[in-house]
């Protein structure tokens, strides 16, 4: 983190699996995941946005390495401290994604709740086109188009969900095929209730 940068997520690290539905919500995305991609024992995995590591938890029975790549420096402490618990090899890499780039390819990206917090979805999808090996895959779940009230503080937040026909044109202009989306959770909050959905894809 260089001095200018502000770790958004600073005072929810701490709590942050204490949440039952947000656990509830990334394993369905992994379950998701399992179902719809041929994981394999030899595959390494990036999960962009890897936070204290809900959906590397669930993922890692069907990989080789998980890389945990995240600009939050609170939250990869997390991510650290139940490294042990994990079932695969992993790494910690404390990156901006919206700024810098990581020179490593590999079999397949996932990431959960994280794009909303990115503005430029093009150069994003463009970054993970060229981190991935040929044929590998992004499996991207965020929030359906939403009225802007899923955040109590929105700070760091660009997009109140996305629409899926645009996500898909990004993802085809980024070089992606194979894009599909499925419905992968449902959250309920007290005053409305969000959709999350998996958005696949291949290079
Ligand atoms: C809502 S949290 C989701 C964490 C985890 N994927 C989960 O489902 O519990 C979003 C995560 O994305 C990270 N993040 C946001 N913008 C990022 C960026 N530009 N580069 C890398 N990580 C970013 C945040 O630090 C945070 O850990």
């Amino acid at each position: 983190m260089n001095e200018n940068s502000v770790d958004h997520f600073k005072n929810k690290s701490k709590s942050w699996d204490m949440n039952s539905k947000r656990v509830q919500n990334a394993k369905g995305i992994a379950e998701l995941i399992v179902k719809n991609i041929k994981l394999e024992k030899s595959m390494k995995i990036m999960d962009f946005g890897a936070g204290t590591g809900l959906l590397s938890f669930f993922i890692a029975p069907f990989v080789s390495k998980i890389t945990a790549v995240d600009n939050s420096p609170s939250m990869l402490l997390e991510f650290k401290n139940k490294c042990d618990e994990f079932v695969c090899e992993t790494e910690v890499i404390e990156k901006d994604l919206s700024t810098e780039t990581l020179d490593e390819k590999f079999d397949g990206i996932i990431s959960s709740m994280t794009i909303h917090h990115l503005e430029d979805i093009l150069a994003l999808f463009k970054k993970f086109y060229t981190m991935l090996h040929d044929g590998g895959f992004i499996a991207v779940a965020d929030l359906d188009t939403e009225d802007g009230s899923f955040h109590s503080d929105g700070t760091g937040v660009f997009h109140h969900g996305f629409d899926r026909e645009t996500l898909e044109a990004i993802a085809e202009e980024a070089g992606f095929k194979e894009i599909h989306f499925k419905l992968a959770s449902t959250i309920n909050k007290p005053h409305a209730t969000f959709t999350v959905f998996l958005m696949t894809a291949v290079k």
